[in-house]
């Protein structure tokens, strides 16, 4: 059985990390193949290093550019790959433009798909990643979800797929591995903070920041906290910084993007998160740490109804109210996270939904 990962963004290598390994245990034939999405070392390969993934077997470098030439570029790419050597199944982590081209690179080389992250929903359309999730479930022969939830919006959707399996959250999974380490570790403190005394922050949404108001008011009121800020600022974010004059104020501490395990030191050492990030909400609940969603939606509403974060939006006056609530959050609101994503064995099951698809579709 040979494999391929598909991946090119940051939250791509993060999910697929664990499953790599695990197809590694299991002795399977499984390769790495990078669209470059993300170009930056800090946003790429930075991640491969970290998370002890091998060099990928082919690397489409697409680089910079529009979201539409990204997509065919990868497409024209994998195909010309799939054309000389195709793998017997395609893994396709998560919702990225780079995920939507990989489907329909497989789709038309005949390559079957598993989707890893599939029925996650947010409703919002106006999220790049909702309709590329959407479109990407439909082409998708595996559908491996990580809740009971995105089973449940597969099955409301009357999506075709050959199998649909719940396997739990392969970030669970590396979360719950490396989660002693980033407690232990405090990166904070080089910054002079104190363990539990300051906000760790990021927003690299196209909706929060591509919005010159919406993001002013956010890092304005973020600013406005009685806490300090850490910011750990995507390369989007820091460019719109640039062309919208923005200059957050001082108590916020602006970060080039960190680490894996340092973002998860910082989050655990923080007395709050404020995010746009679909993950990083995860990493918060999983740490027990409230969080402030600048965002109407959230594909991961099971942590809003836990009582563990609260959606804000972009609008200061939430920000400041969610910051009040997230005080009085305690422990009972952080301890449905194995109920919800998993045991931390999503990788394993992974691998033995892929094994059964293939075995029963007869391409094993
Ligand atoms: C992408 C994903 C998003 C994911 C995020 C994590 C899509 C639609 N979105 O958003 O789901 O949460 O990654 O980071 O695929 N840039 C750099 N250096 C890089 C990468 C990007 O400077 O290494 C710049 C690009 O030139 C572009 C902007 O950042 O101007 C946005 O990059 P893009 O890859 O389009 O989407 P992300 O915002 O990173």
């Amino acid at each position: 059985m040979k494999v391929s990962i598909i991946l090119g963004t940051r939250p791509q290598i993060i999910k697929s990390a664990p499953v790599y390994a695990a197809f590694r245990r299991r002795g399977v034939d499984c390769e790495i193949v990078n669209t470059g999405q993300h170009y930056d070392y800090e946003m790429n390969r930075q991640f491969f290093s970290e998370l002890r993934l091998p060099d990928p077997a082919a690397d489409l470098n697409v680089g910079a550019g529009t979201p539409g030439r990204q997509v065919s570029a990868i497409i024209g790419g994998l195909g010309e790959l799939f054309e000389k050597a195709p793998p017997q199944i395609a893994l396709v982590p998560g919702d990225t433009n780079s995920a939507l081209a990989a489907g329909i690179a497989c789709v038309k080389s005949g390559v079957p798909v598993a989707h890893l992250e599939a029925g996650c929903r947010s409703g919002d359309f106006r999220m790049a990643e909702e309709v590329n999730r959407r479109l990407l479930d439909h082409m998708s022969h595996l559908l491996l979800c990580p809740t009971s939830r995105c089973v449940a919006n597969v099955y409301r959707e009357h999506v075709l797929a050959d199998s649909v399996v719940n396997v739990g959250d392969t970030m669970y999974d590396s979360l719950l591995k490396l989660a002693p380490r980033a407690r232990a570790s405090d990166p904070a403190s080089g910054l002079g903070l104190r363990h539990g005394g300051y906000v760790f922050m990021t927003l690299h949404r196209a909706e929060t920041v591509d919005d010159p108001d919406a993001l002013r008011r956010v890092v304005g009121a973020a600013g406005s906290l009685p806490l300090p800020v850490v910011f750990s600022v995507h390369p989007r974010t820091k460019a719109r910084f640039k062309e919208f004059g923005i200059a957050p104020r001082q108590n916020v501490k602006l970060l080039e993007p960190l680490p894996y395990m340092e973002t998860l030191g910082m989050v655990s050492g923080s007395r709050l998160v404020i995010t746009d990030s679909g993950g990083l909400q995860k990493e918060a609940f999983w740490l027990g740490k409230p969080s402030l969603i600048t965002r109407e939606t959230t594909e991961w509403g099971e942590i809003v109804r836990a009582g563990a974060a609260v959606l804000v939006g972009t609008d200061a006056r939430r920000i400041e109210r969610g910051y009040a609530r997230s005080q009085k959050m305690g422990e009972a609101n952080f301890r449905s996270a194995r109920r919800i994503f998993g045991n931390g064995n999503a990788s394993e099951k992974v691998v033995k939904a892929v094994e059964a698809y293939l075995t029963e579709s007869g391409r094993g």
